[in-house]
């Protein structure tokens, strides 16, 4: 996560602020420590010098350090004033649209125009202005990839948005930037950025429906539709649950837990066995599955991609 490595219009827009602020700062250190500098080596004290001239009142210093604020912060606040409003525009109407939902301790992502929803990992187009639509079911959390845009709260009751345009294909992290509970340190996302086409194909694979599972997959799916699962999960087909994260596609994730873990069976299965011990005060709760079990479901959810 860097703010410094922009890869959007948003994130190179907050950058540009960012640099003019340090190189004037810089520029104004540089200015007072060499005036500091040179005081010290020419006023120190020797013995027996005389006292310096005593200056009480000067109007040209006065006006001086009045006005040169003034102008320093004038420098800072038209570039900054340019990009707040560039960063609040209306998005354009060709943008893709993305509810975000920010809920303990996970994202959701729905693509209201695509008809698909996802957690965690968000993919966009490369190239193509998305609106970003922030709304907070639970508590305020702050949406933040810093590589791609500003930090936005996510409050409940207000809808926030965001919009930018993603520059280049790749992988980038990001995380809840709001204090939003026990697990708000475990809340993180990752943003795939793809290449038109292969957002193309994202999004036909989403859509897709699962071939039937076989061997131990099979097994995992049972066990899956008869268990507490299906109250709190939707998987498309199977159940439609809607307290927890959409796991139609769940294979096709990278990590699990808003970006804890590698997304791999043995970390499926732990988190199945006793989700709390690898996240504090999340909302599911132990599902009382053995080893075996545990290692059915995992393997049948990675088996959706
Ligand atoms: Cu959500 Cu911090």
């Amino acid at each position: 996560m860097s703010t410094v490595i922009p890869r959007s219009d948003f994130a190179r827009d907050i950058l540009h602020v960012y640099a003019v602020i340090t190189w004037v700062s810089a520029g104004i250190a540089l200015v007072v420590f060499a005036a500091l500098f040179w005081i010290l080596v020419r006023f120190r004290d020797t013995p027996g010098a005389p006292l310096p001239v005593q200056t009480r009142g000067h109007t040209l210093l006065e006006i001086a350090w009045t006005v040169a604020p003034a102008l320093v912060l004038l420098v800072i606040a038209i570039p900054t004033i340019q990009v707040i409003f560039r960063t609040q525009a209306a998005p354009v109407p060709q943008a893709l649209e993305v509810t975000v939902l920010g809920r303990q301790w996970w994202w959701e992502f729905r693509y209201p125009t695509l008809g698909i929803s996802t957690a965690n990992e968000l993919h966009l187009p490369a190239g193509r202005p998305v609106v970003l639509k922030l709304e907070g079911p639970d508590v305020i959390h702050s949406f933040w990839v810093p590589q791609l845009g500003g930090k936005r709260d996510v409050v409940p009751g207000r809808l926030n948005q965001l919009t930018f345009t993603a520059s280049t294909p790749g992988e980038y992290w990001g995380q809840c930037a709001e204090f939003c509970g026990v697990s708000h340190a475990n809340m993180g996302m990752r943003v795939v950025v793809d290449a038109p086409d292969a957002f193309e194909r994202w999004v036909a694979a989403q859509r897709a429906t699962a071939a039937e599972p076989s061997g131990l997959a099979a097994e995992g799916k049972a066990l899956y539709a008869r268990s507490a699962c299906v109250g709190c999960h939707t998987i498309r087909g199977v159940s439609a649950g809607v307290l927890g994260p959409d796991l139609t596609t769940f294979g096709s994730r990278t990590t699990l837990g808003a970006g804890l873990r590698p997304n791999t069976v043995e970390n499926v299965a732990a988190w199945l066995r006793n989700p709390p011990a690898l996240k504090p005060g999340v909302k599911m709760p132990p599902l009382g599955l053995t080893d075996g079990e545990a290692r059915a479901v995992a393997t049948y959810l990675l088996s959706l991609r």
